[in-house]
């Protein structure tokens, strides 16, 4: 069986990561979708909604399940005995980053942990999840960002932070 990770903070999906989602469920049997438990940053959603909201947009794919992780990739990869970590490359600015942490997965791993790239389409190679905070944030319209459920989860949040 060929298993994949997609590891990402995911704060919020947007159209862009279910573009990946659903081209790596075509290449493998099966892929986990890993939603990172950064202790070090405070994101918009705790890993609890952005896994549910995982869960919720991508309900329609049976081979794709939606967890979550603390710690190295390397070593939950190993939990669940997958080999195969998927990223998305919008531009050659992502690049750099991405070489750096997926040489350092190998490294660490002793090679047991690989990484393809998926070059992410073009209609969505400028969409990243910060921006569609910000956009959020200032009230603005994330329609062809998010899905409508996310979208509705992005609002309601901004509602109650400045409700605060
Ligand atoms: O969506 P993101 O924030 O770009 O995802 C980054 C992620 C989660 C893939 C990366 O930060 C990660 O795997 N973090 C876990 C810690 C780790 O394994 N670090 C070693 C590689 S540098």
């Amino acid at each position: 069986m060929k298993k994949a990770v997609y590891p990402g903070s995911f704060d919020p999906v947007t159209y862009g990561h279910l573009d990946i989602i659903r081209r790596a469920a075509e290449m493998f049997d099966e892929v986990t979708i890993a939603v990172l438990d950064n202790r070090a940053k405070t994101p918009l959603f705790s890993v609890d909604e952005r896994v549910k909201m995982l869960r919720k947009v991508t309900g329609d794919i049976p081979n794709v399940k939606v967890d979550w992780f603390f710690g190295l990739l390397i070593d939950y990869a190993r939990s669940i005995g997958v080999h195969t970590a998927i990223r998305g490359l919008r531009a050659v600015t992502d690049f750099e980053y991405e070489l750096q942490i997926a040489q350092t997965n190998r490294l660490l791993s002793h090679g047991e942990l690989d990484t393809i790239f998926l070059t992410t389409s073009l209609e969505y190679a400028y969409l990243n999840s910060s921006a569609v905070r910000e956009i959020a944030s200032f009230n603005g319209d994330i329609s062809q960002c998010v899905p409508p459920f996310v979208e509705e989860k992005v609002r309601e949040k901004y509602r109650q932070i400045q409700a605060q």
